[in-house]
């Protein structure tokens, strides 16, 4: 397919790396948002230029008006979150599902935000809107829940947030503290543009709230405002230490569950599948026929993003 990325960062950098790997095409790339929004230092253009790609498109800072505009199958929109009216990223789905484009994200956006509205857009195109990437980075949840079917799936939880995983489990492994170890994540280039969306819980919660959308069917919509949220700045080390002393940790945990999005630090047993260590996420479904199925992996990171986006490529009709 001929893909056109909407964003340059970690993970639009990565998808044109590796797009020809799965035997697609980059025809136009622009970076939306600046160039400062690149925190890992790819260069762009040297990816590009590796497939041959050529043209202005190429450069990764053509108009996005254009690149919209420009012919292609599908839009890969890899623009950083923003909540509310998620612009610019809702504006780029719906122009390219009026000229009849697929759409494939990894912002949680405009899916987490204003899901309905998409799903309007998307029943008036021709194009297929696919948006694994937005939860747990390249652990396919999405797919199964689509594969077992929403209506057989009771409950979701897990650990959703690489940043504050690695944080918690720095601090509780290594007694270090939490401003050092947030650092050490950011350096890692698993942390969010703005790392507070990831220790405040924001980032999990939009995952939570997608995660809703798809198990209610369009039978109600979801937005961050219907989640319960508390981040992990509040946890002390003497937490984690006095939950080490009975055999537990501290994790922050995102749940789906009876149609209430909940995030917040919970204690867990040390050895329970949720207590995950470093950037590790794990999600648990909770089915009618097949009991709990525990899906774990990387949740983020650029070539991890870019295969699940890449494999949401791989399912659109074409
Ligand atoms: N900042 C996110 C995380 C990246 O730490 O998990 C994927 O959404």
């Amino acid at each position: 397919m001929d893909l056109a990325i909407m964003g340059t960062g970690t993970v639009g950098s990565s998808v044109a790396e590796l797009a020809a790997d799965y035997g697609h095409r980059v025809t136009g790339m622009a970076n939306v948002a600046s160039a400062a929004i690149d925190p890992t230092g790819i260069d762009v253009k040297a990816a590009l230029d590796r497939q041959n790609i050529e043209g202005e498109a190429a450069l990764g800072d053509a108009d996005p008006d254009a690149v919209l505009d420009a012919d292609y199958d599908a839009l890969v929109e890899v623009t950083p979150v923003t909540l509310g009216d998620a612009q610019p990223g809702f504006g780029h789905v719906r122009a390219a599902l009026e000229r009849d484009r697929h759409v494939v994200l990894a912002n949680k956006g405009p899916m987490a935000e204003r899901f309905a509205d998409v799903r309007d857009l998307e029943r008036a195109s021709e194009g297929e809107v696919r948006f694994e990437a937005t939860v747990a980075g390249a652990i396919p949840v999405l797919s199964t829940i689509e594969d077992y079917s929403p209506a057989t799936i009771q409950a979701a939880r897990g650990v959703l947030n690489g940043t504050a995983n690695f944080i918690l489990s720095r601090m509780a492994a290594e007694g270090l503290g939490y401003d050092h170890v947030l650092a050490e994540a950011q350096d890692l280039g698993v942390a969010e543009t703005d790392p507070a969306f990831d220790v405040e819980g924001t980032d999990a919660a939009l995952k939570c709230v997608i995660l809703a959308n798809v198990l209610a069917e369009c039978e109600r919509t979801y937005t961050l405002d219907d989640a319960t949220v508390e981040g992990i700045k509040s946890v002390p080390g003497s937490a984690l230490d006095l939950a080490s002393e009975d055999g537990r940790t501290i994790r922050l945990i995102g749940e789906v569950v009876d149609g209430e999005v909940r995030v917040g630090p919970r204690l867990v047993p040390e050895h329970s599948e949720l207590a995950v260590t470093g950037t590790t996420n794990i999600v648990q479904l909770d089915t009618d026929n097949a009991g709990r199925l525990n899906l774990s992996g990387r949740g983020a990171g650029g070539p991890e993003t870019a295969s699940a986006i890449l494999a949401d490529v791989e399912r659109l009709p074409n």
